[in-house]
């Protein structure tokens, strides 16, 4: 999975998404994170196809949204986003919150579905489509929603992560299970940007604030999706691979823990 992806949430259905993307391509970004519940998987896609670039070099997520869960109906939903986003499969599908827990099951069971059918159609020599959905995985589950989900081999979570809210049990939890953690608003929806400790840092490396924040979720091993529709914001916040935090820095910004919530919260909300 290439490790700085773009957050589409937010982002206009139609051209505004459209552009975002193209955009982003354009310079680089090799990874989106769009969702049923977004309204924009179809800009995504048509985006991917006009860039030009293969197929297989860009990894698009999509997410199942809970109003379709259930087995039938979260099926019926992968579906309909994989025919939406037009890429002839999805990368990685995810359940996108946990939501009921009687429904969460089937809509598991609808993921693993399309999972297996991929695996059965590239095995089948006649089939040239890959499938479905290329793997799967869950977003703003819990420890304990996540403990409910053994027999996964893999998940790959997206969470809310930041310096100013780190989730450091569930993010160790899952690295120690070998679950890649996904770090979507990994600024904060923009309203960090101008704390005093993340400028400062900025000011010392000679970059960006936002540079700060996605640099220190790798550091962490996360894998940040910075949403931005702006090209030039969109090519700093990839461009992070050209400086380092030192541990001075990282000690820094560990100390901004605050628990700050910027969107809703499934995990601590959702029944296991
Ligand atoms: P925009 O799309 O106009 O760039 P998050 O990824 O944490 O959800 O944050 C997204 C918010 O932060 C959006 O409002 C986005 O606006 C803004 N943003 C993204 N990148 C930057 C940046 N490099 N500097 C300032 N604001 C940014």
């Amino acid at each position: 999975m290439p490790t700085v992806g773009l957050g589409v949430y937010k982002s206009v259905p139609g051209d505004e998404t459209y552009t975002a993307v193209l955009s982003a391509l354009g310079l680089g970004y090799r990874h989106i994170d769009t969702a049923q519940v977004y309204g924009n998987e179809a800009d995504v896609g048509r985006a991917v196809r006009d860039s030009g670039i293969p197929r297989g070099q860009v990894f698009v997520t999509s997410k199942v949204w809970r109003d379709n869960y259930g087995y039938d109906s979260g099926l019926a939903s992968i579906q309909s986003s994989v025919e939406r986003v037009g890429l002839g499969y999805l990368d990685l599908m995810l359940l996108h919150a946990p939501g009921d827990p009687a429904r969460r099951e089937g809509a598991w069971r609808a993921l693993e579905e399309a999972v297996k059918q991929a695996s059965n159609r590239a095995r089948n020599l006649f089939w040239v489509a890959p499938g479905l959905v290329r793997s799967i995985g869950v977003s703003n589950f819990s420890q304990a929603h996540l403990e409910k989900l053994q027999r996964m081999a893999v998940v790959q979570p997206a969470i809310e992560v930041t310096p100013f809210l780190q989730r450091k049990e569930l993010v160790s939890f899952c690295q120690g299970a070998g679950i890649v953690v996904q770090a979507y608003s990994p600024l904060s929806k923009g309203a960090k940007l101008a704390d005093p400790t993340v400028v400062g840092v900025a000011q010392r490396l000679g970059v960006t604030p936002a540079q700060v924040m996605i640099r220190w979720s790798l550091q962490h091993g996360l894998v940040p999706l910075p949403k931005s529709t702006n090209p030039g914001r969109q090519a700093t916040n990839l461009d992070v691979h050209s400086f380092e935090l030192d541990s001075e820095a990282m000690a820094e910004l560990d100390a901004l823990e605050e628990g700050l919530v910027t969107g809703w919260d499934p995990i601590k909300n959702d029944p296991v």
